[in-house]
C-alpha cells in the first residue's frame, strides 16, 4: 500500500498527508493554513501564489522530489503572461500534490498577514478586517425552477464558499438584479461581517474585482478629528489627514459644550450636525488626497470621550455634565454610515469601540487596545493627557481606569502668555542654576535662543508665546534654579539672586522673554501661571495616586504618555513638577497617537473589537469625584513636586534646592484650597 504524499506549509509548519492529485489551495485550506483566494480556486486572482522547495529538509523529515506538484499548467501561463508571476512562484489553486513537498505561503498570500509596527513594545496587528472579497458564479434564472437573483446568490455563497445564510443589504437590492447581469452571473461580493455572526453582502461587483477596498479610523477630539484610510486588504494605512473640530465654536472645552447643550434648546442637535458635517468634510478631503471616492470606504471605525461619543450618536450629553455621569451606553456600537448621515458608501458600516465609563471614555479604550495594558508583565501607568486626563494603571493580574479634570491649562490656556503649540510658541526652556539666565527653543527653529542665527532663523514666525510643553519645561526649571519654591511660590529678586525676577503686583513673576524693545511680546512666567499648572498637574497626579491605592502599591515599573500632548513632555521636567508618578527616566516613554492607533487596530481585525470590548468589561472604574482621598492626595500633589511623596528616583538624579520664599508676611502668603484654581 503507498502512502499519501505529506505537505509541510511554512511559516505555520502545518502538516498533513493528501491524496495525490489534490490542489495546494485544497491542502491549505483543510489544514486551516492561511492562503488567500478570492476567486475560489478558478485561477484568476493570484491571490493564491505559493512557492515549493525542492531538496532535503531534514527538520521536516521530508525530501522532496522534482515533481512533487503537478507540471505548470496553461492556467498559470496565461496568468503569468497577462500579468507576471514571480520566478519560482505557483498559483496554489492549480498545482497539485503529487509527492512529499515543502511549501512556503509567502507575506502576501496571507489572509491574516501581520501589519507592521514602528514601536517594537507594541501589540502587534493581525490583519482580520470586517469587510472580505468573495469571487461567485450564480446560477441563471430558470423559469421552471423559480427563485430570486438574492436566493442563487446565497446558493452560491454557501456552495462556493461554505457562507450559509448570507444577508443582502437592502441599499443593495436595488441594484442587484442590473450587476448580477452585467457581470455575465459572474460578480464579486464584499461580505460584512457584523457582531451578530451572520455576514451582509453589501456591495457587489461585475466579474472578478482586483481593487482594494478601503476602511476609515477616526479619532474623534474635542479639538480636532484625525482620519487614517486604510486598505483592507493590505492593511496600510492609504492617507491621514485631520481637521478641527467645528463644535470648538460652540466651546473650546468638552464643558462648555455640554453647557451649551444645556442653555440652549435644540444645542445638541446642533453640535452634532456640525461634527457630522465636519467630518464629510474630513472624508472628502482624505478621499481627495488618497484619489479614490468616499463610496470606496466600506468600514469605519470611530474612538472619542464619552461627550462627543453622545454628541457624534446624537444624544443630549446632558447626563456627562452632573453626578453620577451616566453615559446612556457604554456599549460598543455597530451601526451604518447612512444612520450617522456619513458621506460613505451606502452600505458602509460603522463601529464605534465602547466607553470604559461617564468620563473614561471610548478613546481610552482604544489606547488599552494599543498600548494593551492587560497583557502586560510589569505594572505600567498609561496617561492620555488632554484637557481631561484619562489614565490606566494595570498589568495581565487586572486594570484600572480613571479620569481627572485637568483642565486646559496643559494646552496653554489659562496662562499669560500661553498659545497652542504652533510656530513662534516656546517648546523648550533651560535655566542656568547659577546665573539664572534661560534660554528657549521655539516651534519650527532646531536652535536654542543663545545660538548664533537663532534671530534670524525665528525672523519669520516671532516669538509670539509659550505652549503647554513649554511652560512645564520652564516651571520645572525654574524649581530646579531656586526660583521657584516647593509651595509654588517665586523669589524676590533678592531672594533668588536675578533680576529676572521682578514684583508683579502682590506676587513675583519671572521674565523670561522681553521682545517689547522691538515690539514683540512679554514672555514672563507669573504667579498664577505656577498656580495654573499646580491645579493641572495635581489633578493628574491625583488620579494616578488614587489608583495606585487602590493597587496598593507606591510605584509603578513604567509609565506610557499617550496622545500629541504627551508626545512633547519631557519625562523628567514632568516629574519635577510631580505631574506623574516617581520612576526611572527611561521607563517613561511616550506612545504618540495611542487612541488613533486603537482605532486602526480595531479596524483591522475585528477579533481585537471584541477582545477590547472584554478587557472594557474588566477595566475596574475608579470615580475620582466620589474618593475622599482624591482631595487630600490633591492638596498635597500642588506642591512643586509633592508635599508627602519623597519622589527618591527623581531626587537622584536631580537637585531640588530647599528653597522657601513665603516671609509670612502679605505678598507671598496664599491658602489653597480644593481643586478650584
Ligand atoms: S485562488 Fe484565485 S488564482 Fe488561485
Amino acid at each position: 500500500m503507498t502512502t499519501d504524499p505529506l505537505v509541510v506549509f511554512t511559516p505555520s509548519g502545518k502538516r498533513g498527508r493528501f491524496a495525490a492529485g489534490t490542489p495546494v489551495l485544497t491542502a491549505a485550506r483543510q489544514l486551516g493554513v492561511d492562503l488567500d483566494s478570492v476567486c475560489g480556486g478558478r485561477g484568476i486572482c493570484s491571490r493564491c501564489q505559493i512557492t515549493p522547495s525542492y531538496g532535503e529538509f531534514p527538520k521536516h523529515g521530508v525530501t522532496v522530489r522534482d515533481g512533487a506538484l503537478s507540471a505548470w499548467n496553461t492556467v498559470e501561463e496565461r496568468y503569468k503572461s497577462k500579468r507576471g508571476l514571480k520566478e519560482g512562484r505557483r498559483l496554489g489553486c492549480q498545482a497539485q500534490i503529487l509527492g512529499d513537498v515543502v511549501i512556503d505561503v509567502p507575506p502576501e498570500s496571507q489572509v491574516h498577514k501581520q501589519v507592521v509596527r514602528k514601536r517594537a513594545e507594541a501589540r502587534e496587528i493581525v490583519l482580520n478586517p470586517a469587510i472580505t472579497l468573495h469571487y461567485v458564479e450564480v446560477a441563471e434564472p430558470d423559469m421552471h425552477d423559480p427563485s430570486g437573483d438574492v436566493q442563487r446568490l446565497q446558493a452560491a455563497l454557501a456552495a462556493q464558499w461554505q457562507i450559509a445564510a448570507a444577508q443582502v443589504d437592502l441599499a443593495l437590492l436595488p441594484r442587484l438584479q442590473p450587476m448580477l447581469r452585467k457581470g455575465g452571473w459572474k460578480v464579486t461580493c464584499a461580505l460584512h461581517h457584523g457582531a451578530a455572526g451572520v455576514p451582509t453582502v453589501i456591495e457587489l461587483w461585475p466579474g472578478l474585482r482586483d481593487e482594494p477596498v478601503y476602511g476609515l479610523a477616526v479619532d474623534l477630539g474635542s479639538t480636532t478629528i484625525a482620519a487614517h484610510l486604510c486598505d483592507l486588504r493590505s492593511g496600510a494605512v492609504v492617507a491621514s489627514s485631520g481637521l478641527m473640530n467645528p463644535q470648538i465654536r460652540f466651546g473650546e472645552d468638552l464643558m462648555s459644550r455640554v453647557s451649551y447643550a444645556m442653555m440652549n434648546p435644540g444645542g445638541a442637535a446642533e453640535m452634532t450636525a456640525a461634527v457630522r458635517d465636519g467630518m464629510n468634510t474630513l472624508f472628502a478631503q482624505i478621499c481627495a488626497e488618497a484619489g479614490i471616492a468616499a463610496t470606496e470606504i466600506l468600514d469605519a471605525v470611530f474612538v472619542c470621550n464619552p461627550v462627543m461619543h453622545h454628541l457624534f450618536l446624537g444624544i443630549d450629553p446632558f447626563e456627562l455634565g452632573q453626578a453620577p455621569f451616566a453615559l446612556a451606553t457604554s456599549e460598543a456600537l455597530n451601526l451604518t454610515a447612512r444612520a450617522l448621515d456619513l458621506d460613505l458608501h451606502p452600505s458602509a458600516r460603522v463601529y464605534v469601540l465602547p466607553c470604559i465609563a461617564g468620563h473614561v471614555g471610548a478613546d481610552a479604550a482604544a489606547v488599552a487596545l494599543s498600548e494593551a495594558p492587560d497583557k502586560s508583565e510589569d505594572l505600567v501607568l498609561i496617561v492620555d493627557v488632554g484637557t481631561n486626563a484619562e489614565l490606566l494603571l494595570g498589568d495581565k493580574s487586572g486594570v484600572m481606569a480613571c479620569s481627572s479634570p485637568t483642565g486646559p491649562a496643559f494646552e496653554g490656556a489659562q496662562i499669560s502668555a500661553g498659545q497652542r503649540a504652533a510656530p513662534g510658541a516656546i517648546e523648550r526652556v533651560e535655566i542656568d542654576p547659577v546665573s539664572k539666565e534661560p534660554r528657549f527653543r521655539v516651534i519650527g527653529c532646531e536652535l536654542w535662543s543663545d545660538e548664533d542665527g537663532f534671530a534670524a532663523a525665528t525672523a519669520a514666525t516671532g516669538i509670539t508665546g509659550i505652549c503647554g510643553s513649554g511652560i512645564i519645561e520652564a516651571i520645572a526649571e525654574m524649581r530646579l534654579a531656586g526660583i521657584v519654591d516647593g509651595p509654588g511660590l517665586i523669589g524676590s529678586p533678592e531672594q533668588t539672586g536675578t533680576a529676572r525676577c521682578f514684583a508683579d503686583g502682590r506676587t513675583h513673576s519671572y521674565m523670561l522673554y522681553d521682545g517689547s524693545a522691538s515690539g514683540g511680546p512679554v514672555i514672563a512666567i507669573t504667579n498664577p501661571d505656577i498656580r495654573a499648572i499646580q491645579m493641572a498637574k495635581a489633578a493628574l497626579y491625583s488620579g494616578a495616586r488614587l489608583l495606585m491605592d487602590k493597587r496598593g502599591v507606591d510605584h509603578v515599573d513604567r509609565i506610557v504618555l499617550a496622545g500629541a500632548f504627551g508626545a512633547h513632555i519631557s519625562p523628567k521636567h514632568a516629574m519635577v513638577l510631580g505631574m506623574i508618578p516617581d520612576a526611572p527616566l527611561d521607563k517613561v516613554t511616550s506612545a504618540g497617537n495611542a487612541a488613533g492607533t486603537g482605532a486602526r487596530i480595531a479596524l483591522l481585525n475585528t477579533e481585537a473589537r471584541r477582545l477590547i470590548e472584554q478587557t472594557v468589561r474588566a477595566i475596574h472604574k475608579v470615580e475620582t469625584a466620589i474618593e475622599p482621598r482624591f482631595q487630600e492626595h490633591f492638596v498635597n500633589a500642588s506642591h512643586i513636586p509633592n508635599s508627602v511623596d519623597p519622589f527618591p528616583i527623581l531626587r537622584g538624579v536631580a537637585d531640588l534646592p530647599e528653597v522657601t520664599f513665603n516671609t509670612g508676611g502679605d505678598s507671598g502668603g496664599r491658602r489653597r484650597r480644593g481643586r478650584r484654581g
